[in-house]
């Protein structure tokens, strides 16, 4: 009894570290089974037994398992020879041959088969736990590192992981706040809709760490990028000889996102026939992959973004109107920069001391008169064409005067040069009044709080006021 508590209690402390994981048993005799069983079952949730090959095969054949536990000698066909076959077909989860007659040998037989680890019979429960936590260990790290790689291939630029949570204070900005908020938690399906550069991806990052999954992973996609008849093994993975080329059995993006999140990016991309196929995984949340007869099981959020419309995709036909009703459960639509340009100032800011310690300099100041003029710019690129501004202005030291959105800042220093033209000097005069009048409002005229948002210093600030005699 003690024993038994004392292995419970072990399974449960080991349990608590890992994830859920699946387990198959494959021993001929009864209490060797029950003993693996009994240690790895409590966190592993699934842990299947098998007393031989033959009753192994229809198991594996039904669904993939992360772990097997193979005795080497069994009734019928061997451990070896098995693994050798289940390797021969592409099978990769990690396997633990044992043994009670161990020679050098058979070890060394076993590793080339394709076995993971070599467990020595009898061995103690410590030993058993110990080599089953590195092949899970040994498992997550490989899913993790081809998610990884996948990210930085797809995304060499992606500067904007550094960036995270939403900055702004607009109306805008603190209705869409709530809403994710408010999302986040639940587990259905999440539309992101909005120009390109307006945050899809933030927000999309921001529910997935708002939600009960943040632990889990948070595996983004993007839809685009991928060659169209890549795109189903991709998602839900392939087994060996599914295709020409496909010399081994890979998971899909859907089974390395299990109990996290997906991101489906630029989902208007999909090709119709997979659109079909995405409908009925979200409909009975399991995946087939590519030549298989077998479905998994998966447990995935979905978050879908588009820049394009997707109900014009819809009625122009590319994009099947049942995925898009089954995708809009919760939809979020993102205001374009242009639209909200009382975050300007903060955003400048924020990317402004975001970027600065990275680029190894320091902020430089945004004159009002380059925030007015942005103000009147419309952004067609939205934050992030703000974002790199903001990193070729911290290059070069200053704010570029010649580009779409500051050009209007050029006016007054060809005035200037030129004979003084007062009616262009005076409006610019007054919509830079206006814009720190209406900032300094809304700050409630906190005159610190004012000049962060508006990227200048207290001082410059002050200096304004005053000349207006405030
Ligand atoms: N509200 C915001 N707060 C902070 N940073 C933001 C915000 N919105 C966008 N960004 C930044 O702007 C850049 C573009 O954002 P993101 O990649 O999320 O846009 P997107 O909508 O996915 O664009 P696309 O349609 O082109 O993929 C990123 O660097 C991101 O960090
Ligand atoms: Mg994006």
């Amino acid at each position: 009894m003690k024993q038994d508590d004392k292995l419970a209690a072990s399974a449960e402390s080991v349990a608590k570290a890992w994830g859920g994981y699946s387990v198959l048993v494959v021993d001929d005799e009864p209490g060797m089974v029950n003993f693996i069983r009994r240690a790895l079952e409590v966190r592993c949730g699934s842990v299947q037994t098998a007393g031989s090959v033959e009753e192994a095969e229809p198991l594996v054949a039904q669904q993939r398992f992360d772990l097997i536990v193979l005795d080497i000698s069994l009734p019928g066909q061997s451990g070896v020879s098995w693994l050798k076959v289940l390797r021969e077909r592409g099978v990769n989860s990690e396997v633990i041959l044992m043994t009670a007659f161990a020679d050098v040998e058979t070890a060394i037989d076993a590793l080339r088969a394709g076995a993971s680890d070599f467990l020595l019979k009898p061995f103690s429960l410590a030993q058993l736990i110990n080599s089953a936590k590195r092949a899970f260990e040994r498992a997550r790290l490989e899913a993790e590192n081809w998610v990884l790689r996948r990210e930085v291939a797809s995304h060499a630029s992606r500067s904007n992981v550094s960036a995270d949570g939403l900055i702004g204070h607009s109306a805008a900005i603190m209705e869409l706040r709530a809403l994710v908020q408010r999302f986040a938690p639940m587990p259905s399906t999440v539309l992101i809709q909005g120009e390109s550069g307006t945050g899809k991806e933030v927000v999309a990052r921001a529910l997935h760490q708002l939600s009960p999954r943040a632990n889990a992973s948070f595996v983004p996609v993007n839809c685009a990028a991928i060659a169209q008849e890549l795109i189903e093994s991709e998602l839900f993975g392939h087994i060996k000889g599914a295709y020409t080329g496909a010399a081994s059995s890979r998971d899909g993006l859907f089974y390395y996102a299990r109990g996290g999140t997906l991101f489906l990016d630029e989902i208007a991309e999909l090709p119709l026939p997979i659109q079909a196929k995405l409908l009925r995984v979200l409909e009975e949340r399991r995946i087939r992959p590519l030549g298989s007869e077998q479905e998994i099981k998966v447990d995935v959020r979905v978050i879908a973004a588009s820049n394009k419309p997707l109900a014009q995709e819809v009625e122009a036909g590319r994009f099947r109107a049942d995925l898009y009703y089954r995708l809009q459960v919760l939809e979020l639509a993102l205001p374009p920069l242009r639209e909200r340009t009382e975050d300007l100032p903060e955003l400048a800011a924020h990317f402004m001391a975001l970027l600065s310690p990275a680029l190894g300099v320091e902020p430089v100041e945004v004159e009002p008169a380059v925030v007015a003029a942005m103000a009147a710019y419309d952004w067609p690129g939205n934050v992030r064409e703000l974002k790199n501004l903001i990193e070729r202005s911290l290059i070069l030291g200053y704010v570029p005067r010649d580009l779409p959105c500051t050009r209007a800042v050029a006016l007054p220093v060809a005035a200037n040069l030129a004979s003084s033209t007062e009616a262009s000097d005076e409006s610019l005069n007054e919509v830079e009044t206006r814009h720190i009048r209406s900032v300094l409002a809304a700050c409630g005229g906190n005159k610190s709080e004012a000049a962060r948002r508006l990227g200048i210093s207290r001082k410059t600030l002050e200096r304004k006021c005053l000349a207006w005699g405030e």
